[in-house]
């Protein structure tokens, strides 16, 4: 299996509840490397653009609201298959139906307020870790 780069962002949710430290553990222990990390207030322009795949959905003024109510953590992480294992890790968007052990079983408030976001294919991935990064501020 091809080694992956995936995109995680650590939600507001989250990095309120001082639980940075608590989701990396679950990352790394799922054998993912993260291989670049920053600590951001995202705009509401970056917000938007990020989201704007749901822009037509009726909770998206809701998801940017709360991605720009507080700090998050965005990530570039990598390994073996690594844009399924993260979803794998994350477990179900909505943390009723999640896994047990998953991050969002362990740690998600709510659909909306669920920890964690990991990008859905390897193409998107690579979209979105440009959003945020240059290859500068990764090291594998
Ligand atoms: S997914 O991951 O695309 O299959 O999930 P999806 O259900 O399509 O949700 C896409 C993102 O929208 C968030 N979401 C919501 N936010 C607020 N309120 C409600 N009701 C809601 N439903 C879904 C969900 O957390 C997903 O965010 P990301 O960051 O992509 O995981």
């Amino acid at each position: 299996m091809a080694v992956q780069r995936t995109f995680s962002i650590i939600k507001p949710d989250a990095t309120e509840r001082n639980l940075t430290g608590a989701v990396n553990a679950v990352i790394e222990q799922a054998g993912l490397r993260i291989i670049g990390q920053r600590r951001i207030q995202m705009t509401e322009d970056q917000a938007k653009r990020f989201y704007a795949v749901h822009a037509e959905r009726p909770f998206y003024g809701e998801l940017v609201e709360f991605m720009t109510s507080g700090p998050v953590v965005v990530q570039v992480l990598e390994g073996e298959n690594a844009v399924a294992k993260y979803r794998e890790v994350m477990g179900a968007t909505n943390p009723a139906e999640a896994a047990d052990g998953t991050i969002r079983k362990l740690y998600a408030k709510s659909i909306g307020e669920n920890s964690v976001h990991g990008s859905d294919s390897e193409e998107n991935a690579a979209i979105e870790i440009a959003q945020f990064f240059s290859e500068a501020d990764i090291a594998g």
